[in-house]
């Protein structure tokens, strides 16, 4: 199924939840010196304009980065990951938004491989050709264009299967992104049977997995199923803003699993969470919940509500006012005519339920729309 456009969504709640945590692993795998890969099955586009096209019809960055964008009290991981964004933003307006793959790539040593994967024609070949322009850029400023190509691969095809052929990655050190659209329920299914086949062939790797909190079975079950998967140990958090509307419409809340979670991780998020919740709160309903277990019990050894007790919710969470910017860049949603893809865009990402105050599931929702990231 390829009706799901990432620009839509570009710089929402669940991008800031999703690319914090994984700017965080780089930065624990950069730790040691010895190379790694960065394996991305699901890489969308790789920059996203937010002030035109598709990432503006709904200007989802207003739930996320938006609020983030002119604060100066944040805690310093958190202003890390804006730090990369503004990067981004010269300007200092924001205007673009750096997907999975761009953050890898500021966050990743030369010594490092990027492996990225997308299925959809149009944003494989924005990706291709965005890092295209890096490597001449950096081919201009005089780096060696061999070494930066050895660096990153970027394919178009399905990121499931290829996580097959790279696993174990000759360094024997790896971190794993897999972020699908979940319109189609298999994607659930998929995801974990990626993930078995993987830690078979590479127990030690490090894998993140993006999900939405959704009412729907598949996503309510789905952290408790990958917390059975034959990992080490695991960390799950969950970011929710809001409580749901009757219509059930929109993307409340979302969850980072991670698999063989560095020691460091689970630290940063009792400082960060519960910022974030403030910061990015809309009503009384946002909260954040960090879970971690083992493998051999499969239990959670810490659960750790908005306010560093146990699943509690935030009360009188406030939203900060958005920013917007302006600007263009060859992205997604400004495709030129007859681009596939530029056409039959997709509404929002996925209308879904939060947890009750104290829970990360939650109650009913209304019907999808269609393209939406909730099936
Ligand atoms: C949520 S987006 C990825 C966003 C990206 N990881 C980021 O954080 O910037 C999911 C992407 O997966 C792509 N996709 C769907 N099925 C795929 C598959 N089997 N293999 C690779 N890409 C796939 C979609 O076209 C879409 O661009």
């Amino acid at each position: 199924m390829l009706s799901y456009r990432h620009a839509f969504h570009a710089g929402n709640h669940a991008d800031v939840l999703k690319h914090f945590v994984q700017i965080q692993l780089h930065e624990y795998m950069n730790q040691k010196d010895t190379a790694y890969t960065y394996i991305d099955t699901h890489s969308g586009a790789g920059v996203y304009a937010l002030d035109g096209g598709y990432a503006a019809k709904n200007a989802e960055y207003e739930t996320g980065i938006g609020p983030l964008w002119e604060r100066s009290d944040m805690p310093k991981q958190l202003a890390d990951y804006v730090s990369l964004v503004k990067g981004l933003n010269p300007s200092g307006k924001m205007r673009y938004y750096p997907g999975s793959p761009y953050c890898a790539d500021k966050a990743m040593r030369e010594q490092d491989r990027l492996r990225l994967f997308e299925l959809h024609p149009a944003d494989a070949k924005i990706l291709a050709d965005n890092f295209r322009k890096v490597a001449e850029h950096a081919a201009a400023q005089g780096e060696r264009p061999t070494a930066r190509g050895k660096r990153v691969l970027v394919e178009r095809g399905d990121g499931f299967h290829a996580l097959k052929t790279l696993l174990p990655p000759p360094s024997r050190r790896a971190l794993v992104l897999i972020d699908p659209p979940y319109e189609d329920k298999q994607d659930y299914r998929k995801v974990r049977e990626a993930l078995e086949d993987a830690l078979g062939r590479f127990p030690t790797g490090i894998f993140a997995i993006w999900y939405p909190v959704l009412q729907r079975m598949e996503s309510r079950q789905f952290a408790d199923k990958l917390k059975r998967l034959a990992a080490k140990e695991w960390l799950n958090v969950t970011l929710t803003v809001s409580t749901p509307g009757p219509d059930g419409f929109g993307l409340h809340s979302s969850g980072m699993f991670i698999l063989n979670p560095p020691y460091t991780l689970e630290p940063t998020l009792r400082q960060v969470m519960p910022y974030l919740v403030q910061v990015l709160g809309k009503d009384a309903g946002a909260t954040f919940v960090i879970e971690s277990g083992t493998q051999l019990t499969g239990s959670s050894t810490s659960r750790v509500g908005a306010n560093g007790s146990a699943r509690v919710p935030v009360g009188n969470a406030r939203r900060a006012s958005p920013t917007s910017g302006t600007g263009s860049l060859r992205l997604p949603g400004q495709a030129p005519a007859g681009t596939p893809g530029a056409a039959g865009a997709i509404g929002p990402r996925a209308p879904a339920s939060t947890s009750s105050p104290r829970r990360t599931s939650g109650r009913p929702t209304g019907p999808s729309k269609p393209g939406s990231r909730r099936p």
